[in-house]
């Protein structure tokens, strides 16, 4: 008998000094480098057959700019129990929650299609997604600055470590239009 192996996820946010990483909808901040970042990460993959999918509440997926969503090069699953398939273009996928959607990926026929699932946000799916025992990493992009926000990130476990970056991220501090940032990632132990 062979034994099914639970389908993982990474969490991936960027989040500043007061834990904010939302307001009105929108990022409270503007980094260029760290949206490449963001696109960068989520799109990486090594089998070229294969695609990312990246995870995210309704609010979230509304946020992103209406041209530039879907996220390309990713399969969309946005999570929403008032949404109708109707509201969405026919390539994202709906479900009513995290659990929901990850059992649909771990159906046979869609996960010899994907490669790695992102975790986007926002807060109370990030929270969702750090109790599951499939969260395996955390990327987040530690913003050294104090911002107004309404949306928060919520508190991390604490079996999560902080581990070595990967090879292509950028280490130290960064900084774009006078704010300083560093990304940083986290590892269930
Ligand atoms: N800094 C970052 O890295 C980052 C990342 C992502 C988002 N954001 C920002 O965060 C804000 C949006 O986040 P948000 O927290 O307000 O909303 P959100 O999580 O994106 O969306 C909330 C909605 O998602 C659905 N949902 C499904 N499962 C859920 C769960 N487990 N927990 C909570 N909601 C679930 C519900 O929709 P129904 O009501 O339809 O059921 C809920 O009302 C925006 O400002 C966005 O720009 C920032």
């Amino acid at each position: 008998m062979t034994c099914k192996k639970m389908l993982k996820f990474n969490l991936i946010v960027a989040v500043c000094d007061n834990f904010g990483i939302g307001i009105r909808g929108d990022l409270p901040w503007q980094i260029k480098s760290e949206l490449k970042y963001f696109s960068r990460t989520t799109k990486r993959i090594s089998d070229p057959t294969k695609r990312n999918v990246a995870i995210m509440g309704r609010r979230t997926y509304f946020g992103i700019p209406a041209n530039k969503r879907p996220l390309p090069e990713r399969l969309n699953i946005v999570l929403s129990t008032t949404l109708k398939h109707d509201d969405l273009p026919d390539d994202v996928l709906l479900f009513p929650n995290l659990e929901s959607a990850m059992q649909h990926l771990e159906s046979v026929d869609l996960k010899d299609e994907i490669e790695n699932v992102w975790i986007v946000g926002g807060s109370g799916v990030y929270a969702e997604a750090m109790s599951s025992p499939r969260c395996h990493r955390l990327y987040i992009t530690k913003i050294q600055q104090h911002f107004e926000c309404d949306t928060f990130f919520p508190n991390i476990p604490a079996s999560f470590r902080e581990v070595s970056p990967d090879t292509d991220t950028p280490l130290g501090v960064q900084e774009e239009n006078g704010i300083k940032y560093e990304y940083k990632i986290l590892e269930k132990q």
